[in-house]
């Protein structure tokens, strides 16, 4: 199915919520929470959560969400790509590379100089592709690894 028109659009945390629980994040046991405490190059805020407002991203087909990511700045200058999905059909065609970006651009407008991210390794492809390098920090997962880049000149 050609996908070269879609773009990104801001949604609700409503719309995104169901995908990240039904297709993301279904064995998770802790609550699903619209941002995350965990900052980078490593630990955990608090405060991110009281500072800051995520922004939520999506793309439709024919009405549908298709694909998703969310976003939110976990320092003054550090902003962090989160939730990333993009549905089974519509995959291979740079669906999430538009949504890293939609991510970056948002993140660069509310003054981040980082974009980072804490995703599965069976995911790194699509961040290496997008230009992250992976942290040489050890996450506590095994499943998961940190990586950044730089989106402001
Ligand atoms: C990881 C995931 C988001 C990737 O989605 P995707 O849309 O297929 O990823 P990309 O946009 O990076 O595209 C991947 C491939 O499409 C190719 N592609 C085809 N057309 C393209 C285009 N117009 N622009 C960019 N890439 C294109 C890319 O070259 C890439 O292939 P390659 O790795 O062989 O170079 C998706 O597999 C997924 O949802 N996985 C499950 C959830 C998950 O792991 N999420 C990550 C957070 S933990």
């Amino acid at each position: 199915m050609k996908t070269d028109f879609l773009t990104p659009e801001l949604i609700a945390y409503e719309e995104i919520f169901p995908v990240w629980r039904n297709h993301l994040w279904p064995e998770r046991q802790d609550p699903i929470e619209s941002m995350s405490a965990m900052t980078f190059p490593s630990g955990i805020d608090a405060g991110v959560m009281r500072l800051y407002k995520p922004s939520f991203f999506g793309i439709r087909h024919q009405g549908k969400l298709i694909a998703v990511n969310s976003g939110h700045l976990t320092s003054k200058f550090d902003y962090r790509s989160r939730g990333l999905y993009v549905d089974p059909e519509f995959r291979n065609q740079g669906l999430a590379q538009k949504l890293l970006d939609a991510a970056a651009r948002q993140g660069a407008s509310e003054g981040a100089i980082l974009m980072w991210s804490y995703p599965r390794r069976s995911a790194l492809f699509s961040y290496l592709n997008f230009g992250f390098l992976e942290s040489d920090i050890s996450p506590e997962s095994e499943t998961n690894c940190y990586v950044w880049k730089r989106i402001v000149r």
